[in-house]
């Protein structure tokens, strides 16, 4: 295993995600609990952490393991903090849409926020297994075979906006993003899938903008700050993109509660620029 702790988890993630991949179709039940943020877990959520959390606390010079599937964080030795979500878009197993895995690496103690992430990426279980890490410079892209990673270079953002996807109720979206949206269909095409990875995977393909917006019940909307928001806004900014919570960058956030909700965007300039002027929550 490589001997730079960084190296060394997404060296681990791409071990265990054709596992992970493996294990899913055995693993579709859901189970009568739900985690910190409400959300009911399935079997395939609870195994995923479970896997991922085992072999990630086993990597020299990491120091905490944190999911959004489990409520504490744990301490695994020390070093850098590492925050997962262990399957993202999971309610995609029933009717077998993709999903992914995110993961964030931040070097300071958690709850912490955006600010402190020195590295994340994702795994995409769509067709084939993707993965894409941030770093410095631009992030990288792979395909994954037989646990291990081939680059297929680096992940830039069009410069051109082609695609859209926002999640949540259109009658529980504020009427301000409810006026912004009808904007962007007229420029836009929709690919939405319910999945944020398969979702911002296509932004980071074809240019756009993806986002989870505030809800007019749950004004903080439904992604995780640390566990999802900044890690992919990490990623995305990095590849040239912005991110937002409709203010700020999502890697500006505060995180004062480990399992935090942010409303999210990332995505082409023009396209966060235009949210951030209409939006105001
Ligand atoms: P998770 O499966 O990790 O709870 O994440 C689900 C998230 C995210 O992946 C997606 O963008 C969003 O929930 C979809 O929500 P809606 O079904 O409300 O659109
Ligand atoms: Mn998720
Ligand atoms: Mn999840």
């Amino acid at each position: 295993m490589a001997a730079d702790p960084i190296e060394a988890v997404f060296e681990t993630v791409a071990a265990t995600a054709p596992e992970i991949r493996a294990g899913l179709p055995g693993r579709r039940t859901t189970l009568d609990q739900q985690n910190e943020t409400g959300d009911q877990q399935l079997q395939a959520d609870v195994w995923a952490d479970e896997l991922l959390g085992d072999r990630l606390a086993a990597v020299e010079g990491i120091g905490e393991y944190a999911s959004e599937e489990r409520k504490e964080v744990a301490d695994v030795g020390e070093g850098y903090a590492v925050a997962v979500d262990p399957l993202d878009g999971s309610s995609n197993l029933k009717s077998n849409n993709p999903m992914g895995t995110v993961v964030g690496i931040y070097d300071g103690s958690l709850p912490t926020g955006g600010h402190d992430l020195v590295a994340a990426g994702f795994v995409l279980y769509g067709p084939i297994t993707t993965m894409v890490v941030a770093r410095e410079g631009r992030p990288e892209g792979y395909v994954v075979e037989d646990g291990q990673r081939r680059s297929i270079g680096p992940v830039e953002l069009p410069e051109e906006p082609t695609v859209f996807g926002f999640g949540g109720r259109e009658p529980d979206w504020p009427t301000d993003f409810a006026a912004y949206v009808e904007g962007v269909r007229n420029e836009l095409k929709l690919r939405y899938g319910g999945a944020m990875i398969a979702d911002v995977s296509q932004v980071l393909t074809y240019g756009g903008i993806f986002g989870y917006p505030a809800l007019q019940n749950r004004p903080s909307g439904k992604l995780r700050l640390l566990f999802e928001a900044a890690p992919i806004a990490y990623v995305v900014e990095h590849a040239g993109g912005r991110s937002s919570d409709g203010d700020r960058s999502l890697l500006s956030v505060p995180a004062n509660t480990l399992h935090q909700r942010t409303p999210t965007f990332v995505g082409n300039e023009s396209c966060i620029e235009d949210l951030e002027a209409a939006v105001d929550w």
